[in-house]
């Protein structure tokens, strides 16, 4: 081009323009230019009227001023006659992915509709899409605009019934009344209570009906769009249809080409007319609940393009090995259902068909399994793979290495067991690569990543026995720059690899259990991306002191937990809400302004590490508190007692030196779940305010210095699942209120000064007679203590006990304690309990552990052939029979 002549490249304009001047001269029709055409009075005026009834924050109407409207924002004009032809008031802020919702909500226009907008009699063109008319029916004059063939208004906030005027616009093509909207003003919905008015439209090209409200329309509404010939596209996605015939009479929409008539609850087979419709290009049959099998006539749409099955949870079978056939087929979503078996037949379809389009492939969530198909690379368009959720097993096909346009691979929650090819290094358009939660093996080698030039994410996690390693030299520069990386249970170590130093547009960080012995880069530690979220070092040996400042405005998460850190605790000013850092070195105080410092933490874990000093009283005023988890510390001083309405529900502080009483300001926490104080030094009684919080699961004051009796208030504890105040100074009776806690597990009171009887209630202890439903409250002691404390575990393994022992206890074991079908251990040693060991006592089924000696027990022990271990009744002087030595007197025979 550059070479040619100037000449040759003006020549056809200056003809052009020559045959422009002539045309104007000769055909007085096209003298008229236009910006000559001038609007006309009445449709000038009746925008202005239109206008005056409109609301517009923004202002986006403010050209409509001055005398020739068709130069206004949104309006269009015939060319010749000046006549408004065409209305768009779309708001132009799409929120669809829009950044900023505000500015949207103050574009959309709203207020009323004046009826001078039918003045604009030629108007072909109508939109008022993705505004907030707040509610307002569809004005029922619209059936007036005779000359409409585009009528758009959907995320409008339109409401009601759908006039069945609209009948009457007899040239309408194009129909959206899809009724979602961006503005949730306030529930609201469109609803149509009979589509016979469509009838009369047999121009229809286009309808969306999508949220429209049809759950009256009858079984026969598929007829009414059956009788449109013209209909190409018809969306009807939640409108809570109820029957789909399975059969129809005859099938007249054969110009369909788009059908969506997704999340409607359907509750059938798929019906065989589908397959008639042999012009489908796109079928979203998703969240329908569909049962049965992919009918094998799926093979006649020959033109489908996209075919999304996804979410109907009932298929199933085998996936039809004829799908492979569809050789326009672009897009294929069959994710959650329950198709079973392998993918070869679906494979062997696709690698017989060259012609294969696909582009997007999803089978995940179903219960696929097998090996993957070597024929995977023969999909040469697949952009997107997603085979996650299933059992597939063994390796990742070398071929993988063909798929030349694969952006995103998501392999992910399978049961690979084999390796992955050193072919997969050659997807240079990977972006996004999935393999986390499978069981990977083998070597990973720089060639596995050697033109990874686009990948960004990251996601590869095995079993915890680290059979997957990589083997990149310590200094390899990689090809990529990724954004976020997630490697659990993967060699990457001994040292922290520099292909990983070198990555500083991380925003999401996991490394977990990848064998990194070595100091914390401090450069990288500190110089990750600004946008930063979530950064987790855990299960590994790193160590070093950690940079004393962390700019990450958007941290949410930092979790440092199992390594060798060491140093002050971290006095960065964050706004993380998850600050992980137990069991590691850290020592020395919690700064006093830890409020101040992290005031949006939500759950603080730093157990097992060297914190010594006071639990700062700025706790306090952290008020989306939810976890403090500082067990296994050096802390010592009072716990600060200034709590007030906080959600805070789990507290562990067990195993310090902490001292004082509970604070009464416990009270004011009416969350509180779990609450662990164990071990510590903590003396007075139980103060009366922890009677409000009545949603307490689990209590462990274990091995203080607790005194006064048991509170009578235990009883409106309803949801104790965990009593343990075992090893402190209690007094008094057991109250038979402690009889009505029903979901009570485990019940500790050994080691105290508790005398009196055991309630004969006791029995009554409901959770103990069914043994069922802990699951929920060791779930929640799990998220307290991450699940890491061995005594803890040792707890949950002790669920359904009752230990009394070393106390003051007398009286009879009460016969009722044979009721509690569930209970697996006991232990009332210690004691100065007397009479006889009820008979069925030994004969509890669940019963495992069971300790009475030390008391005054008499008489013989009932035979039991798990309980005959001399121990379990020894120190009774009075007990006789096996497995005591002391024989039992002979039963005096009856005169
Ligand atoms: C006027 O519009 C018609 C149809 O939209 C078009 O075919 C014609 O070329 C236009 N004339 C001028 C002068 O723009
Ligand atoms: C109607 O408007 C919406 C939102 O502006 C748009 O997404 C949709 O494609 C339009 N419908 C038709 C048939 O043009
Ligand atoms: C529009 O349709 C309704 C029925 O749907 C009919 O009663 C009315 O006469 C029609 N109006 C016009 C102007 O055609
Ligand atoms: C389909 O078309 C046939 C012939 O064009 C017509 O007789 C029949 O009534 C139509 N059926 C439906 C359901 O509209
Ligand atoms: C669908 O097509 C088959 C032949 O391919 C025909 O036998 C059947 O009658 C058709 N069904 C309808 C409802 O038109
Ligand atoms: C992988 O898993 C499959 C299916 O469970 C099993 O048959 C196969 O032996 C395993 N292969 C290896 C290498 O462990
Ligand atoms: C916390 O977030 C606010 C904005 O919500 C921001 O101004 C502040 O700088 C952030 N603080 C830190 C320490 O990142
Ligand atoms: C406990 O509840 C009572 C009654 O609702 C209330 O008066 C008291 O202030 C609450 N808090 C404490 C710490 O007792
Ligand atoms: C045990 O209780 C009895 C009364 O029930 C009392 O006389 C005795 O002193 C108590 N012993 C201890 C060690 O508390």
């Amino acid at each position: 081009m550059a070479n040619k002549p100037n000449f040759s490249s003006t020549y056809p304009l200056l003809v052009s323009f020559l045959l422009s001047l002539f045309l104007l001269y000769s055909n007085s029709k096209f003298v008229v230019c236009s910006t000559d055409i001038k609007c006309t009075d009445t449709d000038r005026r009746a925008l202005v009227v239109l206008r005056e009834g409109l609301t517009d924050p923004s202002g986006r109407l403010s050209s409509w001023i001055g005398e020739d409207c068709c130069t206004w924002e949104g309006i269009k004009c015939h060319n010749q006659t000046g006549r408004v032809t065409k209305l768009d008031l779309r708001n132009p802020y799409h929120l669809i992915g829009a950044v900023d919702p505000p500015a949207y909500k103050r574009s959309c226009l709203g207020g009323k509709i004046n009826p001078s907008l039918i003045r604009l009699e030629y108007l072909t063109s109508l939109d008022l899409s993705l505004n907030d008319f707040e509610g307002l029916e569809i004005p029922g004059f619209f059936c007036e605009l005779k000359n409409l063939r585009y009528l758009n208004l959907s995320y409008a906030s339109f409401a009601g019934e759908i006039p069945a005027s609209l009948g009457n616009l007899s040239n309408l093509q194009y129909l959206d009344l899809y009724a979602d909207s961006y503005s949730n003003t306030g529930p609201r919905e469109l609803r149509s209570q009979s589509l016979e008015w469509l009838t009369p439209l047999s121009s229809l090209k286009y309808i969306n009906l999508g949220f429209v409200k049809l759950d009256s329309i009858g079984d026969h509404w598929l007829q009414t769009f059956n009788m449109l010939p013209s209909l190409v596209h018809l969306r009807l996605h939640w409108c809570e249809l109820k029957g789909l015939p399975l059969t129809l009479p005859s099938i007249n929409f054969t110009s369909l080409s788009v059908l969506d008539l997704s999340e409607n609850s359907f509750n059938s087979l798929i019906p065989p007319w589908l397959f008639n419709l042999t012009g489908l290009t796109e079928l979203y049959l998703t969240w329908d609940f569909f049962s049965g099998s992919i009918p094998a006539e799926f093979a006649n749409l020959k033109n489908l393009q996209v075919l999304d099955l996804s979410d109907n949870l009932n298929l199933e079978g085998q996936i039809p090995g004829l799908l492979g056939n569809l050789s326009k087929l672009q897009f294929l979503d069959l994710s959650a259902n329950n198709f079973h078996g392998d993918i070869y037949g679906l494979f062997s379809g696709f690698s017989s068909n060259r012609n294969s389009k696909l582009e997007s492939l999803d089978l995940s969530s179903n219960s696929l399994t097998g090996e993957l198909p070597e024929s995977l690379g023969l999909l040469k368009h697949l952009q997107h793979l997603d085979l996650s959720s299933n059992s597939f097993w063994g390796s990742i096909p070398s071929s993988i290495g063909s798929l030349s346009a694969l952006r995103v691979l998501d392999l992910s929650y399978n049961t690979m067991n084999g390796t992955i090819p050193e072919s997969l290094g050659q997807l240079s358009g990977l972006v996004d690569m999935n393999l986390m939660a499978n069981s990977w093996k083998g070597i990973l080698k720089e060639t596995h990543f050697m033109n990874l030039r686009k990948l960004q994410h990251v996601r590869l996690t095995t079993e915890p026995t680290r059979s997957l390693a990589f083997s990149a030299s310590h200094g390899w520069f990689p090809p990529f720059k990724l954004k976020s990386i997630q490697l659990e249970n993967c060699m990457i170590g001994p040292l922290f690899p520099v292909w990983l130093q070198v990555q500083n547009e991380l925003t999401s960080v996991v490394l977990k259990n990848v064998s990194i012995s070595d100091t914390i880069p401090g450069k990288w530690f500190s110089q990750l991306s600004a946008q930063l979220t979530y950064l987790v070092l855990s299960q590994d040996q790193i160590r070093g002191e950690l940079p004393r400042h962390l700019n990450y405005p958007y941290l949410n998460l930092i979790d440092l937990s199992y390594n060798n850190f060491e140093g002050p605790f971290p006095s960065w000013s964050t706004n993380a809400t998850d600050v992980i850092l137990d069991e590691n070195s850290f020592s020395g105080p919690i700064p006093e302004n830890i409020g101040a410092l992290m005031p949006r933490l939500q759950k603080l874990y730093v157990s097992r590490n060297h914190l010594s000093g006071r639990i700062p009283s700025s706790m306090c005023h952290i008020e989306g508190l939810n976890i403090i988890s500082l067990s296994n510390n050096k802390l010592s001083g009072e716990l600060p007692n200034c709590w007030h309405r906080l959600m805070l529900w789990g507290i562990d502080i067990s195993n310090n030196s902490l001292t004082g009483n509970i604070p009464n300001s416990f009270g004011f926490l009416p969350s509180l779940s779990v609450l662990l104080l164990s071990n510590n030094n903590l003396d007075g009684e139980i103060p009366s305010s922890l009677r409000n919080c009545t949603g307490l699961t689990s209590v462990d004051l274990e091995g203080n210095k607790i005194s006064g009796s048991l509170p009578l208030w235990v009883q409106y504890m309803s949801s104790l699942f965990m009593l343990r105040l075992g090893s402190n100074l209690l007094s008094g009776s057991i109250p038979d209120q402690v009889c009505r806690l029903q979901n009570l597990h485990i019940l500790d009171l050994s080691q105290n000064k508790i005398s009196g009887p055991i309630p004969k209630c006791i029995g009554n202890l409901s959770a103990l007679v069914h043994g069922e439903g802990s699951e929920v409250f060791q779930r929640l002691i799990r998220e307290v203590t991450r699940g890491r404390d061995p005594e803890y575990s040792n707890v949950v393994a002790n669920v359904n006990s009752i230990d009394l022992s070393g106390n003051n206890l007398t009286g009879e074991i009460p016969y009722e304690m044979t009721n509690l079908l569930a209970l697996r251990i006991l232990d009332l040693s210690h004691n100065h309990l007397s009479g006889a060991i009820p008979k069925s006592l030994t004969s509890v089924a669940s019963l495992t552990r069971l300790n009475l000696s030390y008391n005054n027990l008499s008489g013989s022990i009932p035979f039991s052939p798990r309980f005959n271990d001399s121990s379990i009744y020894e120190g009774n002087p009075l007990l006789c029979g096996a497995p005591l030595p002391t024989k039992c007197p002979l039963p005096r025979p009856r005169k």
